[in-house]
């Protein structure tokens, strides 16, 4: 799969323009991504991450890191994601960045997602959905998610995310109405974000191959 990986990262550069701040995302096509952007990186201005590991690699070729504090809305965001249903809709933190993530597709105009084929579903929930929380909610949620959802929650044990909290991931969900989730878990207090991406889905999806296919 790291080839579909590499191949839709590589489409993926066809949506930068000059002098664009780029939204980038985080995990191993993400990766392949930033490798295309380095050698890009005097088209663009610079870049806002959505992680650490990202900004590591992304400092590592001397790509510049800004603050989306400082930048206004961007026009462009890359990522990765788990699964990706036929509307876009998305299951993503699977790298525990879905936090930051989701900020930055909600400042960007354009989202454009890159995957390999397995990643596409024709229900969202095969993948465990990850949901972020302050840790002293991790139970309480937890009965809460199990209430509401029906789904199996399991705390992601070791993993603390970039924002000091921790994850609880829903097995066993089909999810036949991802906005309606997402509205729905987002209101429990103690959840920072849930890693469905419905509300605000992709706009364009690159799904890697020989060639690429976008939708
Ligand atoms: C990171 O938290 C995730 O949302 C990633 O975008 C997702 O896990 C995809 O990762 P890969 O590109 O490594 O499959």
């Amino acid at each position: 799969m790291s080839e579909a990986k590499r191949l839709a990262a590589e489409k993926a550069l066809e949506y930068v323009e000059d002098g664009m701040i780029v939204g980038v995302g985080t995990g191993s096509t993400v990766a392949y991504f930033i490798d295309g952007l380095a050698r890009i990186k005097h088209r663009i201005k610079g870049t806002v991450s959505s992680s650490e590991q990202s900004t590591a690699q992304l400092k590592s070729h001397g790509i510049e890191v800004m603050e989306l504090n400082h930048t206004g809305n961007l026009s462009l965001y890359v990522d990765g994601a788990d699964e990706c249903d036929g509307n876009k809709c998305l299951i993503k933190g699977g790298g525990a960045a879905l936090t930051r993530e989701k900020i930055i597709a909600e400042a960007s105009e354009r989202f454009v997602c890159i995957i390999d084929p397995s990643k596409q579903v024709p229900v969202l929930g095969r993948f465990p959905l990850p949901v972020e929380v302050i840790p002293m909610a991790r139970s309480l949620i937890a009965r809460r998610i199990l209430d509401m959802t029906g789904g199996q929650p399991a705390w992601r044990e070791g993993v603390v995310t970039d924002n000091g909290n921790v994850i609880l991931d829903i097995h066993h969900l089909q999810i036949t109405d991802p906005v309606k989730l997402e509205r729905e878990l987002n209101q429990l207090p103690g959840v920072v974000s849930v890693g469905l991406f419905a509300r605000r889905p992709a706009d364009v999806v690159i799904v890697g191959g020989e060639p690429p296919r976008v939708f």
